[in-house]
């Protein structure tokens, strides 16, 4: 089973390809890249950085091991029909259209082409990206750990069998750096309520939210462990924890989860 990687095109150089690609420039031997856009000026910044590029999706997909489809899912019925007739059986399609069902893109690509369905996030963009990946069902054991390959210089991946389970995975981690930088602003908003003036409440946000991350991931205790210990009976942070539980804080959490998996069925049903 091959899990190096030799030879990748990007069908679209927008955002994402371009935090994927960042982290691919840093492998050693480094694969070939190339990048297939219709942004001329996006073109030249790609090939300064060390990949190849054409405005020719057909052209760029020939002798890559994988492609990666990373282009808005509106524009995909124009696009995947376009890579069919250079496809070749061996290529492996990684699909990370939000909301983009597998047997959709299968239906555009020759019978049994090696389809797998990613759910990366922004953190991507800074190496720290969480990956939930989906095989179709023409995709091998082998093609899962080259697309794990792919990702895991920027970020790290949990796969799924059943494809529905993406819609969870877009509503946890897909769609979860916002719910982060919406507790971020609420916790800004609150402080500025307290009296400090904006620059002195991102500073004590920030480094609180930094801190306390870092806390949870190195000391190995559970969250409920390390928020217990800030805790005492009666204190200023049982006082705020009681306001948030009174308003079924944890309920509210996961009724917007639920939210987001219910949006992201209904997109994918069209
Ligand atoms: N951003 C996220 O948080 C996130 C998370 C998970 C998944 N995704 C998925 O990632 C995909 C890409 O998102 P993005 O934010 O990187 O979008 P983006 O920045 O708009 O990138 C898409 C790129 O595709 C190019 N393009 C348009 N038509 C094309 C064509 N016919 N052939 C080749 N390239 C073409 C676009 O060029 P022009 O700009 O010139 O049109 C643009 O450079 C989306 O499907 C999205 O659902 C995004």
């Amino acid at each position: 089973m091959t899990t190096t990687l030799t030879s990748i095109a990007f069908i679209g150089g927008g955002n994402m390809a371009n935090a994927m690609i960042g982290g691919l420039l840093q492998l050693s031997p480094r694969p070939r890249i190339t990048v297939a856009d219709p942004d001329a000026a996006k073109r030249d910044i790609l090939i300064a950085k060390g990949c190849h590029a054409t405005s020719d999706n057909a052209a760029a997909i020939v002798g890559a091991q994988i492609v990666v489809l990373a282009i808005k899912p509106q524009v995909a019925g124009q696009v995947v029909p376009g890579l069919a007739p250079t496809w070749k059986p061996q290529q492996i399609l990684v699909s990370i259209l939000a909301g983009m069902p597998i047997p959709k893109l299968a239906g555009w690509l020759p019978a049994g082409a090696h389809i797998v369905r990613a759910m990366p996030n922004t953190p991507l963009a800074i190496g720290q990206g969480m990956v939930g990946l989906c095989a179709g069902s023409a995709a091998t054991s082998a093609d899962l750990a080259l697309t794990e390959s792919l990702f895991a210089p920027c970020g790290k991946v949990l796969r799924v069998s059943d494809e529905s389970r993406m819609d969870a995975i877009t509503a946890v981690s897909g769609s979860g750096p916002a719910y982060f930088f919406r507790f971020a602003e609420a916790l800004v908003a609150g402080a500025m309520a307290l009296g400090f003036t904006h620059d002195e409440a991102v500073l004590l946000v920030g480094q609180t939210g930094a801190g306390s991350w870092e806390y949870l991931q190195r000391s190995g205790f559970a969250a409920a462990k390390l928020r217990e210990q800030v805790t005492s009976p009666g204190g200023t942070t049982a006082a705020a924890l009681k306001t948030l539980d009174a308003a079924d804080f944890v309920g509210l959490v996961t009724r917007a989860l639920q939210a987001a998996e219910q949006r992201g069925k209904e997109l994918a049903a069209g």
